[in-house]
């Protein structure tokens, strides 16, 4: 007999065990945009061809193309026309921001709204830093929507179990992966693992999901934004659990490469804004 019978423990009946076959898969068609990874006039026709098959995309791609995201000085009329304008690349990142936030709204808790603003949040930052040191910025971008997915996969199973990870806290964000173990049986950067394996993503996205808290872990260029862009999102408020040790703005800015350290605003509250402010607008997209 596998399951258990006694109730006398049994705080969390309807909770669900990690299992990343049990997990809700990403939109089909953001999957498809992260493992199309050239930029060929075909895999760009491709991405078209599958965003007109969905009314919700084109949708949404179109109210991006037309959005102050984008700024163009026409008005985009058509997916196609927005893919032309907008390239490959681009498009791709459109498509990774489309997607969660749609994977997300089937169950948009506070929770929720809290993971979906922290990965914004990191993206934003690790694409202006990318810009800053003359790293790949769409990649950067995509990389910071993805770090934290395995948190967002056990808020999802196991919302009530998660809810208490946030109560406890955590000193240090590796030390959530700790509390993390104790309370869901596994931590969110195994989970990202896992379904970044299940969902065939590229082998790169592995590092970026598993090893962002890892400080000895980080592969040169532009997967390295990524723990230092994560660090700084949750200083300016955008953390989903709140770590109890604050690190100086100075010593965060120290851990993006030198291009980028003195291209931030001096002021947080000032870079804190601009965020905000960027969520909101693709929040309204
Ligand atoms: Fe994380
Ligand atoms: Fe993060």
């Amino acid at each position: 007999m596998t399951q258990a019978t006694s109730t006398s423990k049994a705080a969390e009946p309807t909770e669900l065990r990690w299992d990343p076959d049990l997990i809700p898969p990403f939109p089909a068609i953001a999957l498809k945009a992260l493992n199309l990874m050239s930029g060929t006039d075909t895999s760009l026709l491709e991405l078209c061809n599958l965003i007109r098959s969905d009314p919700a995309f084109s949708i949404a791609v179109l109210k991006f193309a037309n959005s102050p995201l984008v700024a163009f000085s026409k008005n985009v009329t058509s997916v196609m026309q927005a893919s032309m304008l907008l390239g490959f690349r681009r498009l791709r990142s459109m498509l990774i921001t489309i997607g969660l936030k749609a994977y997300l709204q089937g169950s948009f808790t506070p929770l929720m709204k809290l993971c979906w603003r922290h990965s914004l949040a990191c993206a934003i930052i690790a694409e202006r830093s990318a810009k800053w040191s003359s790293l790949d910025t769409d990649f950067a971008y995509t990389a910071g929507i993805l770090h934290d997915i395995g948190q967002v996969a056990l808020a999802t199973m196991m919302p009530r179990a998660y809810a208490h990870v946030m109560e406890r806290g955590a000193d240090q964000p590796h030390d959530l992966l700790v509390v993390e173990q104790e309370l869901c049986g596994i931590d969110h950067c195994q989970a990202g693992r896992a379904l970044v394996i299940a969902w065939n993503l590229p082998d790169a996205f592995i590092e970026i999901t598993a090893c962002h808290h890892d400080s000895e872990a980080h592969t040169p260029g532009t997967p390295s934004l990524v723990p230092p862009s994560c660090a700084l999102a949750d200083s300016l408020g955008f953390a989903v659990v709140r770590c109890r040790t604050s690190h100086s703005y100075a010593g965060l800015l120290a851990e993006f490469p030198e291009p980028a350290r003195n291209r931030f605003p001096a002021d947080t509250k000032e870079l804190a804004a601009e965020i905000a402010n960027e969520i909101k607008v693709i929040e309204s997209a």
